[in-house]
C-alpha cells in the first residue's frame, strides 16, 4: 500500500508559505502582441456569451466595462472582455510568446521533466479539460500545497470559460524560482525568473496564504482609511534565506531606532519570537507603509502587500512575477516607492513621505495601488484571463500536436466479432488527480493515509 508521507507541521506549511520570496521590475524586451483574438489551432467557439455592444436600436454601441464590484471574482470573462477589463495584463505572455518565435517552436522533447529533479508537472489541456500526465516529485510539504494550489488555479480558469481553449502540453514547476543557473534555456511554466531567463513563462501564483480572495473579502470590509492606518513601516521576515539576504540586511541597518520603523527580525527556530511578532497579511494592512524584500528569490508576499491600501516600498528586485511591470516608481500613476537595493535612501524617502504637507502625494500612492492591484490586476478575475492568455500564447509556438492516446491501442473483437480498436487516454483528470494525487492507481482504490509527522 502506498502512503503518502506528508513531513513538517501544518506550521511549517503556514511559515513556508509566510516567507516564500519574489522579484522585479520591468524587463526590457519590446513588447510584442500575437493576436491572441485569432487562434488558428483552436475549434469553433462554443458559443459563449458574446459582449452585447449595444442596448438597444435607439441608443449608441456601449463597449463593455470592467467593473470591480460586478467582475472581480468573475473567472468566467470572454476574451474580449479580458482584454478590455485587463489591457496591461498579458506582457509577460506577449515576451515569452517574441522568445519563441525567434528560437522556434516548443517541442515535445521539451516536456520531459527529468532536467528537474522534483517539483515539477507535466500536463496537458484538451478539449477545456486538464489532464495530469506527470506530477514528478511533489509529495514534501513544500511541492505539495504549490502544485495543487498551482493545478486548482489553472483548472478555474480554464472550467469557467465557455470558449473553446486550443489543446496544450506543457510543464510547471512549483520552485520559488523555476530555472537553477545549470536549466538554463529549459522551457517551462513559473512563478519567477530572472531578467536572463527568457525561456521561462511565467504563470500566477496565489497559493501561499490560507486564501487570497478571503484577505481581498476583509480588508473591503475592515480596513481603515489611509490616513488612519499607523503610520510606521512595517516589516516582518527572516535573514536566514538565500539571494535576497543582502536587501533584507539593508533594511534592517537604515531602519534600525527610527522612529518611523516597526521592523523586525522573525526567528523561525524560536516559538516565542514567532508568538510575540509575527503579524498576518491583514494586520501588515494596518500600517500607512510596507516593505517589501526579495528572500531565497521572489517574494511571495508582494502580491498580498500590494493589496494592502498602504504605500509599498521596495528594493530593485531581480526576481520577474507575471505582474511586476504594472508597478510604477514615478509619475501620475506612481503606485509603489523604489529604493535601492541596499535601502541606503530608506530614511530620506520615510521623511519625505511622511511630512504632513507631503500626504495628499503620498496618499495618492496608495490609491493607485489599490485600483491598479486589489481592485484590478491581481483580481481572481485577472488571473483566469491571465492563464488563458498564457494557454492560448504557448498554443501559438507549440510546434506539435498534444497527443491524446496512449497509444495506438490495442486490436479486439467487438460483439460481432468485427475487430475494433481500443484506446486509452494519457494522464488522469484533474478532478481524479486531486483526489488520489496519482497518475496511475489500482482499482478499487485502496485506503490512503497522510501521514503529519511532528518536526
Ligand atoms: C526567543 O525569542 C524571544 C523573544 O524575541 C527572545 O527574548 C529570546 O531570547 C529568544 N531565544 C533564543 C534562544 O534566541
Ligand atoms: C509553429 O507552431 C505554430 C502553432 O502550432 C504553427 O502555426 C507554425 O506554423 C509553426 N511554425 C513553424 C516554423 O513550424
Amino acid at each position: 500500500m502506498r502512503t503518502i508521507a506528508l513531513y513538517g507541521t501544518l506550521a511549517a506549511l503556514i511559515t513556508a508559505a509566510l516567507i516564500l520570496i519574489t522579484t522585479q521590475g520591468g524587463p526590457a524586451f519590446a513588447t510584442h502582441t500575437y493576436d491572441r483574438l485569432k487562434h488558428p489551432k483552436s475549434k469553433p467557439d462554443r458559443a459563449g456569451p458574446s459582449i452585447s455592444h449595444s442596448q438597444s436600436h435607439f441608443s449608441p454601441a456601449k463597449q463593455w466595462e470592467y467593473n470591480y464590484k460586478r467582475d472581480r471574482r468573475n473567472y468566467g470573462l470572454s476574451e474580449e472582455q479580458c482584454t478590455a477589463a485587463f489591457p496591461k495584463l498579458y506582457k509577460e505572455v506577449d515576451r515569452a510568446v517574441t522568445y519563441r518565435k525567434k528560437r522556434g517552436n516548443v517541442t515535445s522533447e521539451e516536456l520531459d521533466p527529468s532536467w528537474r529533479g522534483d517539483g515539477i508537472v507535466r500536463a496537458m489541456i484538451h478539449d477545456n479539460q486538464v489532464y495530469i500526465i506527470d506530477a514528478h516529485g511533489i509529495w514534501d510539504a513544500n511541492h505539495r500545497p504549490r502544485s495543487i494550489a498551482t493545478l486548482h488555479s489553472l483548472n478555474r480558469a480554464v472550467t469557467a470559460t465557455s470558449e473553446q481553449l486550443p489543446d496544450v502540453e506543457f510543464t510547471f514547476t512549483d520552485h520559488d524560482s523555476a530555472l537553477r543557473p545549470e536549466d538554463s534555456g529549459r522551457t517551462t511554466w513559473g512563478y519567477s525568473r530572472l531578467a536572463n531567463q527568457e525561456s521561462v513563462w511565467l504563470m500566477p501564483d496565489f497559493g501561499g496564504l490560507r486564501s487570497y480572495s478571503e484577505l481581498q473579502s476583509i480588508l473591503e470590509a475592515d480596513e481603515d482609511d489611509f490616513i488612519d492606518k499607523n503610520p510606521k513601516l512595517i516589516w516582518r521576515g527572516s535573514l536566514n534565506v538565500g539571494s535576497g539576504h543582502d536587501a533584507r540586511e539593508g533594511l534592517i541597518r537604515y531602519s534600525l531606532n527610527q522612529p518611523w520603523s516597526d521592523v523586525q527580525t522573525l526567528d523561525w527556530h524560536n516559538n516565542t519570537d514567532i508568538d510575540e511578532k509575527l503579524l498576518s497579511m491583514q494586520e501588515h494592512c494596518e500600517y500607512m507603509f510596507t516593505a517589501q524584500t526579495e528572500g531565497n528569490t521572489y517574494s511571495g508576499r508582494l502580491k498580498y502587500l500590494l493589496n494592502c491600501h498602504s504605500v509599498l516600498l521596495a528594493h530593485d528586485m531581480n526576481f520577474i512575477e507575471h505582474f511586476h511591470h504594472l508597478l510604477q516608481a514615478s509619475g501620475p500613476e506612481q503606485n509603489y516607492v523604489k529604493l535601492k537595493r541596499d535601502f541606503s535612501d530608506l530614511q530620506r524617502q520615510m521623511s519625505k513621505l511622511g511630512k504632513p504637507a507631503n500626504m495628499p502625494a503620498t496618499k495618492s500612492i496608495a490609491d493607485n495601488a489599490l485600483k491598479t492591484f486589489r481592485e484590478r490586476y491581481l483580481t481572481p478575475a485577472a488571473e483566469a484571463c491571465y492563464w488563458r492568455a498564457l494557454i492560448r500564447g504557448w498554443a501559438s509556438v507549440q510546434g506539435f500536436e498534444p497527443q491524446v492516446w496512449e497509444d495506438d491501442g490495442k486490436a479486439v473483437n467487438d460483439w460481432r466479432g468485427e475487430m475494433k480498436t481500443k484506446r486509452k487516454m494519457r494522464g488522469v483528470p484533474f478532478e481524479s488527480y486531486v483526489i488520489m494525487e496519482e497518475v496511475e492507481w489500482e482499482i478499487p482504490s485502496k485506503p490512503r493515509k497522510v501521514c503529519i509527522e511532528e518536526g
